[in-house]
């Protein structure tokens, strides 16, 4: 099983998003998933709830911490064939909850909208990751991806300073649009959508699925992963 992380301490930046059409896109590739909601908002999956029937299945697994220990373990089942697990953080997640979201996760996305307020509080977040990652002995890769990029700003020269200071790969820049917000409203996702509806959306995620679907064969250069970390920790 593939798991990847969604996290940003900032709320609204685009964590359940991410999650849903990820998910979206590998369920409706026939591909077993599951979503793990960490958030006690529940917004992954209440979406799932609104999901028809008939349409491509993912399992909910529900990590909120507010539920007794007997009743959470229980609710945080994954099936064992589940290929991709997606995991929707809360935002401000820290201590013990991040660091079990760590313990889990092959793969960390974190979306960041353009804004100087955002980029602050990710560069303070991806210090303490990158942290925690090397307590841990393991190598995580972590992947930006911009969200809520504004059409009539498409690039944003301190979040492009931010990135490139950083050398965490941006896998993709996706505007700001409606068609989100309705696909949330819906319980579908945007490849689950009619493809003439969503066509720029699409084309703007598919480095997302591409890079989780790469994660297991991904080698991280140990002394680049350094070098990252000492940036994020200057930056934050
Ligand atoms: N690219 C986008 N274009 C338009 N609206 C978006 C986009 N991404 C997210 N949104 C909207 O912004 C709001 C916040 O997004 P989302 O719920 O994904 O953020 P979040 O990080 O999960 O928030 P929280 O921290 O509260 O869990 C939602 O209403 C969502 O539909
Ligand atoms: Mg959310």
């Amino acid at each position: 099983m593939n798991t990847t992380l969604v996290i940003n301490p900032k709320g609204g930046s685009g964590k359940t998003t991410v999650t849903i059409n990820l998910a979206s896109y590998f369920a409706a590739s026939n591909v077993p998933t599951a979503v793990m909601d960490y958030d006690p908002q529940g917004s992954s999956l209440n979406w799932l709830r609104l999901r028809s029937p008939h349409a491509p299945k993912i399992h909910a697994a529900n990590a909120a911490r507010h539920q007794g220990m007997q009743l959470r373990s229980m609710a945080m089942y994954v099936p064992e064939h589940t290929q991709q697990l997606i995991i929707d953080a809360p935002a401000g997640a820290s201590g013990l909850a991040l660091q079990e979201m760590l313990d889990r996760a092959n793969g960390i996305l974190v979306p960041v909208p353009p804004s100087p307020i955002d980029i602050h509080a990710t560069a303070k977040f991806v210090a303490e990751v990158l942290d925690s990652a090397r307590v841990q002995s393991r190598r995580i890769p972590v992947a930006i991806v911009a969200n809520k990029v504004r059409r009539s700003m498409p690039q944003y020269a301190p979040f492009d300073w931010f990135v490139g200071t950083l050398k965490i790969p941006l896998l993709a820049r996706l505007v700001d649009s409606d068609v989100y917000v309705k696909a949330g409203e819906a319980g579908v996702g945007i490849f689950e959508m009619e493809a003439g509806l969503a066509v720029a959306e699409r084309r703007q995620f598919m480095p997302i699925a591409e890079w989780v679907c790469s994660q297991g064969v991904r080698r991280v250069d140990p002394q680049a992963d350094g070098e990252v970390l000492q940036l994020a920790r200057r930056l934050a």
